[in-house]
């Protein structure tokens, strides 16, 4: 089968298609044939090797594991003797390592495809939305009624963040460059603050959740527009340089909330069957719709990675891997 590797770390010369071993599902695995697949941070960065920390344990010099990718939907097409909940012919979609390939075996991470999302709308979802999810459910708590800032509200985590904080309940504003506000408006946001324009935070608004994708606000911003019992949740970080990289950036909001005995949260999404659920659950509902800005085939998937260093996606980078 065909996949998309890189043998070392670099900027996406590395990233290359070869002809693979097509993988065999174990006992408790599902083989999906792969039709679309979609692009995250994470994977920019197992690309890169960046930051030089994050080679601990996958390789210092080569990456040890050469498989690209992690989001995907596509058709069961054989299960292992122990599945008993997917059979062939199912429309799936989920996450796992190697998703960049003609074919994937997967375990716990899937769910089936709501009919009337595409391949490519669902591919989108799983590690973007997750990390929405579990952001503002989870870390954040987010109630009914609560005001929340989203900032970096339109790229692959930000437009899911938007449209996940609306269907529980809360007054959405958001934090976009002026290309972005109309699509922010279009999925739900409340507001729209255009970061180009004005600086959201002499907004003189106060919010019960700021959640931070792609910003880079100091602490001193974030406590001026936080109620006195209100979170920050860090999702993402600018992708900063050195041994640490963004980690540079969370360290120095962990130290200023610390000190200011603030809550503050930073957290890696976790896959879980139940939280996918909820996703495909809220897709089939219409409550959540993937956005999708520019589509690859897996032969230009180099490009793919080119265009999601860029750091300015609206919505999200997928890659067609195959035809049903
Ligand atoms: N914690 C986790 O588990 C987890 C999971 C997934 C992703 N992440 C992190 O989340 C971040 C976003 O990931 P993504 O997949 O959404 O990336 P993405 O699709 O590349 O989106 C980046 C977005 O950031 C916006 N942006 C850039 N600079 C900004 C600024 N100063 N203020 C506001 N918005 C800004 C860009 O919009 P403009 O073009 O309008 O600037 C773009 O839409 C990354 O740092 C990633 O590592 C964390």
């Amino acid at each position: 089968m065909k996949a998309l590797v890189r043998t070392n770390y670099g900027m996406e010369n590395v990233v290359q298609v070869v002809e693979v071993e097509k993988p065999v599902p174990a006992d408790n695995e599902v083989l999906v044939k792969v039709r679309a697949s979609s692009l995250n941070a994470a994977d920019w960065y197992g690309m890169a090797g960046r930051p030089f920390i994050g080679r601990m344990g996958g390789g210092i010099f080569k990456p040890k594991d050469k498989r690209l990718g992690v989001d995907f939907a596509g058709v069961v097409e054989a299960v292992g003797k122990d599945v008993t909940d997917f059979q062939p012919g199912d429309e799936v979609f989920g996450g796992r390592n190697g998703a960049l390939a003609e074919y994937v075996c997967v375990r716990k991470a899937i769910v089936r495809k709501p009919a009337n999302v595409t391949f490519e709308e669902a591919a989108a979802v799983p590690v973007a939305a997750l990390t929405a999810l579990q952001g503002l459910r989870d870390k954040g708590d987010l109630q009914p009624g609560q005001k929340v800032l989203i900032i970096g509200a339109s790229g692959g985590v930000g437009m899911y963040t938007v449209q996940i904080a609306k269907a529980l309940g809360a007054e959405v504003t958001a934090v976009c460059s002026t290309n972005n506000v109309e699509t922010a408006r279009a999925i739900g946001a409340d507001q729209v603050i255009d970061y180009r324009r004005a600086d959201f935070s002499k907004s003189g608004q106060r919010y019960d959740l700021i959640v931070n994708v792609a910003g880079a606000p100091t602490w001193a911003q974030c406590k001026r527009l936080l109620t006195p019992e209100g979170t920050l949740v860090l999702i993402g970080a600018p992708k900063g340089g050195g041994l640490i990289g963004p980690l540079s950036y969370i360290l120095k909001m962990r130290l200023a909330t610390g000190l200011a005995r603030r809550k503050m949260v930073f957290f890696i999404a976790q896959f879980n069957r139940p939280d996918m659920q909820t996703l495909a659950d809220l897709l089939e509902s219409g409550k959540i719709k993937s956005v999708i800005d520019k589509r690859f085939t897996l032969e230009e998937g180099a490009a793919a990675f080119a265009y999601m260093g860029e750091g300015h996606a609206r919505g999200k980078v997928v890659v067609e891997v195959s035809k049903g």
